[in-house]
């Protein structure tokens, strides 16, 4: 099959790429492992940030300042300030599109405080803002003919001669490796947070597995060291309370009733916080209980049935026990300010990629802006380049060879449980690679990443059926999880200082001495990774020049 653009992903970033790309007449796929609604678009509850009445209240660069002091570094400006500037006129066209935003009598979208904006600037449908605009994005998508393919596993870069030609895709009704041919291709898949299985926000389907194939591709990644800790997640599973409840007006207390925290601080320094409250021997709780219960049934519906059904605790009359847990990964593919990467015709946005807008901190709602704005971008750019350019072979050498990887997982004798290997991988990583990391922990954390890749060859499955065998899908993010979860590692084992959401208590400040540069990671051979903290100019400048001359 070919498609002038693929995008890979179906959160925000991916669909509004598609639609994107779509505008300029091309042929368009979206591929999805599973259900546009398990991704991180849709589990981000809380809220998008604008700034829509420019006032003495508010303004655009006020935005921008809010992101750039939350970030605490290895921001890039120009990125920052252009999606602020365009947030206002986001909101405008999510409204033509048909998001009903929360707003009052008189068609005002209303806003609420998000952590570390001097600003009511995030505006929002209730606790569910991610889930609702992905449905009405995925309605647009189907509306215009971009072919959404489901239940398609991506799982690798096609090259010819070093240049980009398609993708090998598992067709999971079947098990069988198919390959598809485009001209560009959109990495949208989102991030890595779920590989701290049980610690965390993501579903275990957020295992990196976009990431680990730019890896493979020898795309060049960057800042993997930081994963944002979401402060409020509940204490048995890590599902979401969304930071709408602190928005509202929720309290953050510990077992003596004690509001010990600012509840609207940066989620970086909230979830230091805690997570140093707890060990110390306290318990955390969110407080709803003197909130009017209009507010919990109008404005935090979605929270109040989780708290139901993830913890049996009604929040109208009840303490909800909270923890951190792994929720975002600001760290990705490598990108410039248009969405291209290191490998030309190859586009990435959306959780996937390191745009440089979060520093080493992301504020809560610049997440689903990111995505629209770089996923409208990469869109563009793609179906730009697309026009322009002729389909490349494909190998079929290579898509037999990955047939036959994928046979030998299904018919192969099993050794090892694949669930409990991701929940012993989540664990440890929670332990050693969580809020807090020394040198001791995470070459703790390194040494048992590296025992799992060992055992990862006796990983078969069970089940052998080839009709939508859930273990196989799970059994390859499991290998991608040993991947990213090395690359990550690594990159914080080598970033010996404390900045944003990674806090060593080893090297307690932040250092811009030595590590005032992101931090890249290569794939040097299949177990070989490099990480390197060098100034990236000189290659930029060469790309700028090459798009100008040749485009
Ligand atoms: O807490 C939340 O609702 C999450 C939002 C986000 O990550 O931006």
């Amino acid at each position: 099959m070919l498609y002038d653009v693929i995008v890979v992903g179906s959160g925000i970033a991916g669909l509004f790429s598609a639609l994107y790309a779509k505008k300029s007449g091309v042929k368009v796929a979206v591929l999805t492992k599973s259900n546009p609604f398990r991704s991180n678009s849709a589990v981000a509850s809380g809220g998008i940030n604008a700034v829509i009445n420019i006032s003495e209240y508010d303004s655009i660069l006020n935005h921008i300042n809010d992101t750039i002091n939350g970030a605490d570094g290895l921001i890039n400006e120009k990125n920052i300030s252009d999606m602020c500037h365009d947030a206002p006129e986001i909101i405008e066209e999510l409204k033509e599109m048909g998001v009903g935003f929360d707003s009052d009598e008189e068609g005002n979208v209303l806003q609420r405080p998000f952590g570390g904006s001097k600003a009511n600037r995030t505006c929002y449908i209730a606790d569910r803002t991610g889930s609702a605009i992905v449905q009405k994005l995925l309605l647009e998508c189907r509306n215009s003919g971009v072919h959404i393919l489901s239940n398609h596993q991506f799982l690798n870069i096609t090259k010819f001669h070093n240049k980009l030609s398609g993708v090998t895709v598992l067709r999971r009704r079947d098990s069988q490796v198919i390959a598809l041919a485009c001209k560009s291709l959109v990495l949208a898949g989102g991030g890595y947070a779920g590989i701290f299985r049980g610690h965390s926000t993501n579903s275990q389907e957020s295992s990196g597995d976009i990431i680990a194939a730019a890896l493979r591709a020898k795309m060049k990644l960057s800042n993997m060291e930081f994963v944002q800790f979401h402060p409020t997640t509940l204490i048995n599973n890590g599902a979401l309370i969304s930071e709408a409840a602190r928005g509202e007006g929720a309290y953050i207390v510990d077992e003596t009733g004690r509001r010990f925290t600012d509840e609207l601080q940066t989620r970086d320094k909230l979830s230091i916080e805690i997570a140093q409250h707890i060990i110390d021997g306290h318990k955390v709780y969110l407080d709803f209980r003197h909130m009017p219960a209009e507010t919990i049934e109008k404005k935090l519906p979605s929270t109040q049935k989780i708290a139901l059904s993830g913890a049996g605790i009604d929040i109208t009359t009840e303490l909800l026990q909270i923890t951190p847990s792994a929720h975002y990964s600001i760290g990705g593919i490598w990108t410039r300010g248009d969405t291209s990467t290191d490998i030309d015709g190859v586009y990435a946005c959306g959780e996937c990629a390191m745009t440089g807008v979060h520093g080493a901190n992301r504020l809560g709602g610049n997440s689903l802006l990111e995505g629209v704005y770089f996923g409208r971008l990469a869109g563009y750019e793609a179906s730009k380049r697309a026009i322009r350019r002729d389909f490349l072979p494909i190998d079929y050498a290579i898509i037999d060879k990955e047939m036959r990887r994928i046979e030998l997982i299904i018919e192969g004798e099993n050794y090892f449980n694949v669930n409990a290997m991701r929940k012993s991988l989540g664990e440890s990583l929670f332990q050693n690679v969580g809020v807090f990391r020394t040198e001791e922990s995470l070459t703790n954390a390194f040494e048992y990443i590296g025992y799992l890749f060992k055992r990862q060859y006796g990983i078969h499955c069970v089940n052998k059926e080839k009709e939508n065998n859930v273990e196989l899908s799970s059994i390859l993010e499991f290998k991608n999880a040993l991947y990213i979860a090395e690359a990550m590692t690594l990159s914080a084992l080598k970033r010996e200082e404390s900045r944003g959401v990674h806090h060593r208590k080893d090297f307690i400040k932040r250092d811009d001495k030595r590590f005032s540069s992101p931090s890249y990671v290569k794939l040097l051979d299949d177990f070989l990774f490099e990480i390197t903290f060098e100034n990236q100019m000189v290659g930029d400048l060469w790309y700028r020049l090459k798009k100008y001359l040749f485009h």
